[in-house]
């Protein structure tokens, strides 16, 4: 991952929590209207793919432990993690594109009930992606995938040559003559991976993204609302398809892209066709970026226009992050596709221990708050939550007393301690496990290997009937709060 060249490094320390009674008096642990949904704290967890689910996308036995898992704390929602809204094979991702989904993840709804005995709300992310390839191999690429053009040929001087004769002397090119040779997106597609983009409007499956994505949208928010979850967040952050819809990088010309009254279209068109497949009793929201952190990308001006259009609409809440982009990507190693997460904007998304003056902690709160304050100015009250860096009580509750946020998502630090919401609310703070910021589980989830959490993943293996990893060195979820 991006690392900034200061190389600070930072110690996440908290000493100083609450006991019960001054937690039961904070604004965390106090309840929210959500639109239509209550939730008892104003806690929340943030998706997080761990690599639970099957090649066939389902809810499986180790997706209901992972989430059983986090509601036993109890917090006051959990975002079910990005779960793909087409009927395609998407490796181990979760799945909703079919009605078949809708059986376990009625199970999965159930069991988050269940584990927290009422008290968590459940959401599910949901998200859609563009093609995306591994980097290839040089030869196997001008052998086999690149599509030889007259472009070639001309730049060759090869006259009316057959392909192979054109593969051959492509092959036998240095890296600075091939580039000459190949378009700059056939160069990427060699060195980076072939990958679809929002603005490849030749190829008409993307042209048509407008017509195809509500439908595709509002028929999984249906199934979410069947399967028993509270609400649905849209995925508008990040790298995928609605995120780069909104993105100032969206150059399309067909009403989608351009202004920024172009590029809110698609997700505002999107967001109505959901509410209108779902119920009134359904909390319907987004989430997006503070910051697209790359260059020419959306800054915070553009996301409070975009709150301002998302509140106006009548979104139920808004949920922002920041960066996490392609554009900004590490090039992958061959065999692997790029990830999203390893420059600049993926270190803003998630930073690490290893930082700059600024450190980890609370870096997208200015920004946050900065889009809050916009809303309240154009008095629309939609919630709006903050993640990144939080791992301390009062950090939080002071967030919310300055009214920076109305809710707290702790996306890592519930992962390196589940029962964080329960030990704090109950007087417990000092037996929190404190989460390192070390992204050994990022590290986990860009190689698409079931996460844990370094600070309890080799603990009581010993554990009798307890799942693990495929190699059987890490458990699959922490170890049970003995109070
Ligand atoms: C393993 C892992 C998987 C993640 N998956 C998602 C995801 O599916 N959707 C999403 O919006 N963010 C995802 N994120 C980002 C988190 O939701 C969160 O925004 C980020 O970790 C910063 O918050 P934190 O500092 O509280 O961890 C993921 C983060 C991690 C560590
Ligand atoms: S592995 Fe654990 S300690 Fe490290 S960042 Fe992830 S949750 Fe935090």
């Amino acid at each position: 991952m991006w690392k900034p060249a200061e190389r600070i490094k930072y110690t996440a320390v908290e000493d100083d929590w609450p006991n019960a009674e001054t937690a039961a008096q904070s604004q965390l642990f106090r309840p929210l209207d959500v639109g239509p949904m209550r939730l008892e704290q104003r806690t929340w967890i943030p998706a997080m793919v761990p690599w639970r689910s099957n090649e066939e996308g389902e809810v499986t036995e180790d997706v209901l432990q992972w989430y059983q898992r986090f509601a036993e704390g109890k917090p006051g929602a959990i975002v079910v993690e990005a779960t793909g809204i087409r009927d395609i094979p998407s490796g181990p991702l979760l799945r909703i594109g079919d009605d078949r989904y809708i059986a376990g993840l009625r199970k999965l709804a159930d069991a988050v009930r269940e584990a927290s005995g009422g008290q968590t709300r459940l959401l599910i992310q949901l998200i859609d992606f563009l093609t995306i390839r591994r980097r290839p191999e040089r030869e196997k690429f001008l052998q086999r995938f690149l599509t030889i053009t007259d472009a070639h040929r001309a730049a060759l001087e090869l006259g009316d040559a057959d392909d192979a004769g054109v593969r051959e002397r492509l092959l036998g090119l240095d890296d600075e003559a091939l580039q000459r040779v190949l378009s700059p997106k056939e160069w990427e597609d060699l060195n980076h991976g072939y990958r679809e983009r929002v603005t490849d409007t030749h190829i008409p499956v993307i042209a048509e993204l407008p017509k195809r994505l509500p439908q595709l949208f509002s028929d999984a928010a249906r199934r979410a609302e069947q399967a028993g979850f509270d609400g649905v967040e849209l995925h508008y952050a990040h790298a995928y398809t609605m995120a780069s819809f909104l993105s100032a990088t969206n150059i399309r010309d067909d009403g989608y892209g351009g202004a920024r009254e172009n590029r809110v279209k698609l997700p505002l068109e999107v967001y109505q066709a959901v509410r209108a497949a779902t119920s009134g009793q359904f909390a319907v929201g987004c989430r997006y970026l503070s910051d697209e952190i790359i260059e020419g990308g959306n800054r915070v001006d553009d996301a409070c226009y975009f709150a301002e259009r998302f509140a106006t609409a009548g979104m139920d809440f808004l949920s922002l992050s920041r960066g996490g982009k392609f554009d900004d990507a590490k090039q992958p190693k061959v065999g692997w596709a790029a990830y999203p997460y390893t420059g600049r904007s993926g270190y803003e998304c998630m930073p690490s221990y290893i930082s700059d003056e600024q450190g980890p902690f609370g870096r997208n709160i200015s920004p946050v708050a900065q889009i809050r304050a916009h809303l309240q100015a154009h008095n629309l009250n939609t919630p709006v939550i903050l993640a990144g860096g939080i791992y301390s009580f009062k950090q939080a509750e002071q967030l919310l007393q300055d009214d920076k946020a109305d809710i707290v998502g702790f996306a890592r630090q519930a992962l390196a301690d589940p029962d964080w919401f329960e030990k704090v609310r109950s007087g417990c703070g000092e037996e929190v496990i404190i989460c390192r910021y070390s992204n050994y589980c990022e590290g986990l989830d860009q190689k698409h290997k079931q996460v844990t959490c370094e600070l309890w993943d080799r603990e009581q293996l010993d554990e009798p009937g307890i799942r693990k990893t495929e190699d059987g060195k890490r458990r699959m979820v922490a170890p049970r709060w003995r109070r």
